[in-house]
């Protein structure tokens, strides 16, 4: 498993295809907020962060993307590869509506968004990977079991499942993710970021394989990565 925190991947053809990829996407959104936001969460998902979560993923076969919001991110991954599948679930339904939209606008067809909430989804098939970008620290701290649990027994054996979150340390960044999420969420929302040893400790409780490491960035978040395969 590796860390891909170089930006070794960011130069040449190949970059700059990506880089286009994700202008066409982020023009397809026709509000200018979302757009605006989703902009933004190019930028803190950015190129070697999207990196680092791809090399996991197949070139073919089925993704799913919990959490998915507006589809960014499903549209991204979908769009490099045709024979791979990404579904998209998000308990906000015009975020799904948005998704769905914005994927016939782009004319991505290997894509599927759907309401469901994280743990409780209604899922008939199995999947090959998946992936969690921004959503444990949003789940309530009791559903985070439930959630795992049901990602573990939708994964084929061997299938990676990937969580990008906030660290609960070091504090001072810990404050500072904190600071940006209430301004986008408000007060009111459970907030709660999970200490790595403890959810890496949940994570192989239930059977993962987990390897950890940060995502280092200019901006003080303590942006981390959590690896984790099915046995
Ligand atoms: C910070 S956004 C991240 C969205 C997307 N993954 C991205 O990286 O742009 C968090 C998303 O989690 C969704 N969400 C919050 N609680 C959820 C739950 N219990 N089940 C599914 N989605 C949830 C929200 O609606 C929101 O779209």
């Amino acid at each position: 498993m590796r860390a891909n925190n170089s930006g070794e991947w960011n130069t040449g053809p190949e970059a700059r295809k990506r880089k286009a990829h994700v202008s066409r996407i982020v023009r397809a959104y026709d509000s200018a907020i979302v757009k605006l936001y989703c902009q933004l969460r190019f930028v803190i998902i950015r190129q070697h962060f999207l990196d680092s979560v791809g090399q996991y993923l197949p070139e073919q076969g089925r993704i799913l993307d919990v959490g998915c919001g507006f589809g960014l991110f499903s549209l991204y991954f979908a769009g490099l590869h045709p024979h791979r599948s990404l579904h998209g679930y998000d308990l906000n339904a015009s975020r799904i509506e948005t998704a769905r939209r914005v994927a016939a606008n782009l004319g991505i067809e290997n894509t599927s968004f759907e309401l469901g909430a994280a743990g409780a989804l209604s899922l008939s098939e199995s999947f090959q990977a998946a992936y969690a970008l921004d959503i444990v620290h949003h789940l309530p701290e009791t559903k985070v079991r439930g959630f795992l649990e049901q990602i573990h027994a939708a994964l084929e054996p061997g299938g990676y499942f990937l969580i990008k979150d906030v660290d609960y340390d070091p504090a001072y960044k810990r404050w500072f993710a904190l600071f940006l999420d209430r301004a986008m969420v408000g007060l009111r929302e459970e907030i709660t970021y999970w200490p790595r040893e403890r959810l890496q400790a949940l994570l192989r409780e239930i059977g993962f394989q987990v390897y950890v490491h940060e995502l280092r960035d200019f901006l003080p978040y303590p942006h981390i990565l959590y690896v984790c395969q099915k046995h």
